[in-house]
């Protein structure tokens, strides 16, 4: 039995329950089961999409699951709107909330979308930040409940790299599965501490492991998931060439990939850089679900548009 769920907004797996999330998923896979069932959902609703940053999953998979739904999605990039000279947060999200019936943002600093949150008083969905990128992790448990059969408790993922947005969504999402989470980092780019106290504590909660190392070796022993990100996220194109050597012989490859279970697979949000985080000969293998994980996207925020903004405009 659903329930509706009390949320405006979608900012961080975390803010979610582990009933809640299933839900989304059980949503998501009738969704992609059956589109047809869903033509009309979201009928008049208006998605806003803000872009700080570039993008092509999210901007194309909002723009899309929002027709799909029966709605419109407008892109506003930040260069074109007067967010970008100077308004106020305040402001945009008051005068947004006057026309469109739901945001999504994709910005450089956090605060920023959680400033939308507040302000608007239509649902906010975080589409990325420097922080976070909830929509990706959810989708790629998703993708892993998929493939793994619909229960995921007592399973590992394995994420190897930088201590980033991706990584600290997928430790937010673990725990919620019952999944044990294993992060591998540089001792340089460790996640932000406060996310892996927050994390732990989901994870002590669930009763799941929320492994924080330096060694690649010790992450992906046993994993079943094995996922990577690049190494300069964006907005860090000046640390680019420092991070090339700091992150040297930091990549997923056939060697990294034997430690894990025989049946791991590979996962990566994309875009991705072959021969620097991941090799050719993982990312293009057979155990690489990179582009279910990229198709899932769509049916994970149509899910998740659904449960915020159903019923809008009845
Ligand atoms: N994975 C992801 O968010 O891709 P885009 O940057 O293309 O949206
Ligand atoms: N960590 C990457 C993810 C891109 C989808 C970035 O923020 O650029």
């Amino acid at each position: 039995m659903r329930r509706d769920m009390r949320h405006k907004d979608f900012i961080e797996i975390h803010d979610y329950s582990a009933d809640e999330v299933m839900q989304i998923f059980e949503i998501a896979r009738d969704m992609k089961a059956d589109p047809e069932k869903f033509t009309t959902a979201l009928q008049g609703q208006t998605l806003a999409m803000i872009f700080e940053k570039s993008s092509t999953r999210t901007r194309v998979s909002f723009e899309v699951g929002m027709f799909q739904l029966g709605g419109h999605a407008l892109f506003l990039s930040s260069r074109d709107i007067q967010l970008g000279r100077g308004e106020p947060i305040y402001d945009t999200a008051k005068v947004l909330s006057r026309y469109v019936d739901g945001i999504m943002a994709r910005t450089f600093a956090h605060k920023t979308v959680t400033d939308l949150a507040e302000y608007a008083s239509v649902p906010v969905i975080n589409g990325l930040t420097d922080l976070s990128h909830p929509c990706q992790s959810m989708t790629d448990y998703f993708t892993a409940w998929e493939k793994f059969g619909h229960d995921l408790k007592g399973r590992k993922l394995a994420y190897i790299g930088d201590g980033n947005n991706m990584a600290h969504s997928l430790m937010f999402g673990g725990p919620k599965l019952g999944m044990d989470v294993a992060i591998a980092t540089p001792p340089a780019y460790a996640p932000d501490p406060s996310v892996v106290a927050k994390a732990q504590a989901d994870a002590d909660h669930a009763g799941t492991k929320m492994i924080i190392t330096t060694s690649i070796d010790e992450a992906v022993r046993n994993a079943d998931i094995v996922e990577t990100d690049v190494w300069a996220s964006m907005g860090q194109e000046a640390e680019a060439a420092k991070r090339q050597k700091d992150f040297e012989g930091w990549i997923v490859n056939e060697r990294v990939m034997s430690l894990a279970k025989k049946e791991a697979i590979f996962m990566h949000c994309l875009p991705a850089h072959r021969g620097e985080e991941v090799a050719a000969e993982v990312i293009d293998s057979p155990c690489s679900v990179i582009y279910d994980e990229a198709e899932n996207r769509l049916h994970v925020q149509k899910a998740i548009m659904y449960v915020l903004m159903k019923g809008r405009r009845k």
